[in-house]
């Protein structure tokens, strides 16, 4: 019953990148928000088990990459496996927004932030991020909704 209630809430698939000096790397990312408008800010909800999360709270800065309907591939290359140990960028185009950060350029769109706030959320910790800059890649395409059967 639970399980159905949360079908109810609905959310994108991203793929959330940041930059430690030469270190880059990305984590698809399902709990993703818009929680203001002056200023503009968005959150992303991340466990304290990812590696992304050390690299975001050491780099203060992450982009949001906005999935498309073709791209369910690409949240599963950085949904599954861990950038501590796998390069998930290996082999793929990538563009590098003003903060550093990683931009797969067959997005939708892309965000770049600073972080502003982190508050611990169960858990999770949410990174809510100032938005530096963002840009629409592909207009002719559709952004990913997240659907339990594409990923599981
Ligand atoms: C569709 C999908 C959505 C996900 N959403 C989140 C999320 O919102 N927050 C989170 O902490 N992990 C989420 N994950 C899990 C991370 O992407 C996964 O643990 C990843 O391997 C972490 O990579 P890292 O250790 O390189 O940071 C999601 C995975 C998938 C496949």
């Amino acid at each position: 019953m639970l399980d159905i209630a949360f079908r109810g809430l609905v959310h994108g698939v991203y793929v959330v990148t940041t930059r430690v000096g030469e270190r880059i790397n990305g984590m698809t990312a399902a709990w993703v928000s818009q929680v203001s408008l002056h200023p503009l800010l968005i959150m992303v909800s991340i466990a304290p088990a990812r590696y992304s999360h050390e690299l975001i709270k050491e780099s203060g800065v992450f982009a949001i990459n906005v999935l498309t309907t073709e791209q369910v591939e690409v949240g599963k290359r950085f949904g599954y496996k861990s950038g501590r140990k796998v390069d998930k960028f290996v082999g793929l185009e990538y563009i590098t927004a003003v903060t550093g950060s990683p931009i797969l350029p067959q997005a939708y769109a892309y965000f770049d932030l600073k972080v502003t706030a982190t508050f611990p959320a169960g858990d999770h910790t949410l990174f809510v991020g100032e938005v530096l800059d963002a840009k629409i890649l592909q207009p002719e395409a559709q952004a990913l909704v997240f659907k339990k059967a594409d990923f599981f």
